[in-house]
């Protein structure tokens, strides 16, 4: 086969990437060109169509291709308390603190957020540190967990994991939260009971406001420096003063948003607003 074509400013790969938008129902002009381009060449070359717009009329032609390529442009990958150093910090720090903030306030309930949940580990582990915690009787929690896949989300409904997605979770931890059956973790309710999943696509919806802690991880890498610069502004505007904003380990907090938190723990990428 032929070189692939690579030129992302090629009209060949604007018009793939229209097209994929409004097949998928994403809009990937958000997304940064070189995440899109290394999709597109993964099938490009198992199709055998070096150009774009080869590419572009073979997906036309094939209706079970536009599922194919869905599939790797979402990257779901994810795990119970992923980066376990940093949920030392949420577990040991980030909660006792809001914690504390809230038993001073007359509203007293917690308002969390993890921002492209995918399967749901990420807010169940917030679920679980919270727990973790021993959260006071009088103080309330809503972990809200949204993604744009709805495959996803529905597995995070249904909450039962294999033994991979558990490891990082202490024996205690799975023994308190989980039934295990099958060699599958089957999450118990007060864990479930905690956590309300939504499909959210972060670009189409209004962020609702007063989060005591967002968590946005891994997810911001797929997007373009802009989209990147504008959804990092609103997700520190969405926090409550003295509200926590973490991202990923390989994500930046860029401007305008960088000057409206402090960093909490830099390399951790655990940020406050003051
Ligand atoms: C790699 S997972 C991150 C999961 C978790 N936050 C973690 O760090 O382990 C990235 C998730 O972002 C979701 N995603 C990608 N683009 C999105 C968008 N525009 N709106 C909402 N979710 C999106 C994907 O569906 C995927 O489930």
């Amino acid at each position: 086969m032929d070189k692939l074509e690579s030129d992302t400013d090629s009209k060949g790969f604007k018009r793939l990437r229209n097209e994929v938008s409004k097949r998928i129902g994403v809009d990937y002009e958000n997304y940064s060109k070189s995440h899109l381009r290394r999709r597109f060449h993964a099938r490009m070359r198992v199709v055998e169509t070096p150009k774009f717009t080869d590419y572009l009329n073979y997906l036309k032609r094939n209706d079970e291709e536009i599922e194919k390529l869905r599939k790797l442009l979402t990257v779901n990958v994810t795990k119970f308390k992923r980066d376990e150093d940093v949920w030392e910090i949420i577990e040991d720090e980030v909660i006792p603190q809001i914690i504390d903030k809230k038993n001073d306030e007359i509203f007293k309930k917690i308002k969390v957020w993890s921002a492209g949940c995918a399967t749901g580990e990420e807010p169940y582990s917030l679920a679980i540190s919270f727990l973790n915690n021993q959260l006071p009787e009088n103080i309330s929690i809503q972990i809200y967990g949204t993604d744009l896949d709805n495959q996803a989300l529905d597995f995070a409904r249904n909450g039962v994991y294999p033994d991979k997605s558990v490891k990082n979770l202490s024996k205690m931890e799975k023994k308190e939260f989980f039934i295990q059956k099958n060699k599958g973790w089957i999450l118990k309710d007060k864990i479930k009971d905690l956590v309300k999943f939504e499909k959210k696509d972060i670009f189409k919806t209004e962020f609702k406001r007063k989060f005591d802690l967002i968590l946005c991880r891994n997810l911001m890498i797929y997007f373009n420096n802009d989209s990147k610069a504008d959804l990092m502004k609103r997700l520190v505007e969405s926090l409550n003063k003295g509200g926590f904003l973490i991202i990923g380990m390989a994500e930046n907090l860029r401007a305008p948003a960088k000057d409206d938190v402090e960093s909490y723990d830099l390399k951790k990428r655990i940020f406050v607003k003051p």
